[in-house]
């Protein structure tokens, strides 16, 4: 025994006598039925694994801070945005499409999830590794994911499904362009920028509304893997990223990220030459400057990977007073979305799982539920003259937004001056991107289209020329050429 070990107990805390021999009738005889520790232990181990999450399985998270370092009061009244403010913070990084053990190292957009242990409530920033989304009605959502994920007969992933997919969607260019480009397989998790995509409100104290997309921003500086290089290392080690994260945190090289945000004053949404709802689009920066707000750092890893990453939830519903929605499609679908995916996944009461705990107390109405923990009180039930919890709506005006009106239709979207769905990625390609980046970009783009039927490669040139003429005719020269 090593010195200073435990006695072993069951889960009950009582003793238990062996953990290699379950009790037998004699050394050579069957083992007893009323061996109940055994029963436990396989019990357990047969319930130890919970469903992945779809999307987003594979993914790392640490523990660290979040620090305010520059004043933006004047826009958001968001105590975690405040001068000075320091707020505990999980993060959990991802990539979408595969499964719990899939290798780090797949070409993927990559989740960049925060949660904030705020003075009023857990504050959840659910984003991606990428400004933009391929779908702008989350009716196709789940349509993309299954074009993206495996077929339904060989249960083999498809690159067929995934051009068939984007090339019918061509709302998907701008993300598409981005996710063949260097910036599909980053070097690590902490050399990649995280970005809300969706466009949030921000309330400040005297009531007023912005509109504002934040931008985290790598400390490390960007870096990527090649095509080669991501499939050598899927090969080899197919939790490169993971090891990373956790190797860098355990040896104090602590990474981190600066908060900048982009504002835009909110009577400009209803001129400005883009929807700035629409989540295939960015604000250009000329327009709308980054204003910097805080630096988050990771400095502590999980103990238990099981307790503290795989069975946090976040949800983008969860806001505090100084942030709202806007009216991006999108987003209002993920607002109800979560909710629903983790009590699926974890059970109603998984906001009481420590790590979705907030730091302050939960005063409301809820009660019972499969594994509740917190204990409720009376009275149960409200409007009640017994001194339960009561709302206060006046205060919250984030939580009723903005208005609208019309009849009820099913569209994305009214079309504004420069909106159109090639256009930004056309930028990116043209006046972004250096001669080496288009060139890795044409060939992870010809490398992708192995087992792409002919109608659908035909528009898959149609759609690269669509972005970009002359990126166009090289992805087919070069393709026809294989
Ligand atoms: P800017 O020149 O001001 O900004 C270009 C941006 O592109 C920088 O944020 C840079 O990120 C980012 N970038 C560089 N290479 C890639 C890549 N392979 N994939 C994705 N992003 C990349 O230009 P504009 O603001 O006018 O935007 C021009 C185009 O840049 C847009 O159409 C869009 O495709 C892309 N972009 C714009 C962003 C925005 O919010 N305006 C954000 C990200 C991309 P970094 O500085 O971190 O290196
Ligand atoms: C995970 C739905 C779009 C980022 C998930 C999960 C669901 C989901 C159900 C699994 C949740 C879980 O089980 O824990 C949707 C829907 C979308 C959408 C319905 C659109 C309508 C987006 C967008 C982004 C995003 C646009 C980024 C801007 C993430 C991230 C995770 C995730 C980062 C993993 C969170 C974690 O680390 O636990 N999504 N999603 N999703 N999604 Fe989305």
């Amino acid at each position: 025994m090593v010195k200073g070990s435990k006695v072993t107990t069951n889960d009950a805390g009582i003793p238990v006598s062996s953990d290699e021999f379950s009790l037998s009738v004699g050394a050579d005889g069957p083992i007893v039925l009323h061996d109940h520790y055994l029963m436990e232990q396989m019990a357990n181990f047969n319930r130890e694994m919970i469903p992945d999450r779809q999307p987003h399985a594979k993914g790392s998270g640490a523990f660290g801070h979040f620090e305010v370092t520059h004043d933006v009061s004047a826009y958001t009244r968001a105590a975690l945005f405040q001068p000075g403010t320091k707020t505990d913070v999980l993060t959990r990084f991802s990539t979408v499409a595969g499964e719990s053990g899939s290798p780090d190292t797949w070409r993927d957009v990559r989740g960049f999830a925060v949660k904030f242990y705020t003075s009023e409530g857990n504050y959840d920033m659910v984003g991606n590794n990428t400004p933009v989304f391929f779908i702008r009605d989350p009716m196709k959502f789940h349509h993309f994911i299954h074009s993206q994920k495996r077929r339904a007969d060989s249960g083999l992933r498809d690159a067929d499904m995934q051009w068939d997919f984007w090339t019918l969607s061509p709302e998907s260019a701008h993300q598409v362009t981005i996710l063949m480009s260097d910036r599909g397989i980053p070097k690590s998790y902490r050399h990649m920028n995280g970005y809300t995509s969706h466009t949030y409100m921000w309330v400040n104290a005297k009531g007023e509304k912005f509109w504002v997309k934040y931008h985290f921003k790598t400390d490390q500086g960007i870096e990527t893997l090649t095509q080669e290089e991501g499939d050598r290392i899927a090969g080899d080690d197919a939790d490169y990223h993971r090891r990373d994260l956790f190797d860098a945190i355990s040896k104090g090289d602590f990474p981190s990220w600066t908060l900048k945000v982009q504002i835009m004053p909110f009577e400009d949404a209803k001129t400005y030459r883009f929807n700035p709802f629409d989540l295939t689009k960015v604000w250009p920066h000329e327009d709308y400057p980054l204003h910097e707000v805080g630096k988050l750092t990771l400095d502590r890893n999980p103990t238990d990977f099981h307790s503290e990453i795989e069975q946090a939830a976040f949800e983008p519903n969860s806001m505090p007073p100084g942030i709202g929605p806007s009216p991006d499609k999108m987003l209002l679908a993920r607002l109800i979305s979560y909710a629903d995916a983790h009590r699926a996944r974890l059970g109603v009461n998984y906001k009481q799982i420590p790590v979705n705990k907030p730091i302050v107390p939960v005063n409301n109405y809820s009660k019972g539920g499969t594994m509740r923990i917190d204990k409720v009180s009376d009275p149960v039930y409200a409007p009640n003259s017994k001194g339960g919890p009561v709302p206060d709506a006046e205060k919250y005006p984030e939580q009723t937004g903005w208005d609208a009106s019309g009849e009820f239709i099913r569209a994305a979207y009214t079309l504004r001056k420069d909106d159109d769905d090639f256009g930004q990625p056309g930028t990116l390609v043209r006046e972004v991107m250096n001669d080496a980046q288009r060139e890795a970009l044409v060939n992870n783009v010809i490398g992708s289209l192995g087992g792409v039927s002919k109608p659908v490669l035909e528009r898959v040139y149609e759609y690269w020329t669509n972005i970009d003429a002359e990126i166009g005719k090289r992805i087919k020269e070069g393709n026809e050429a294989k």
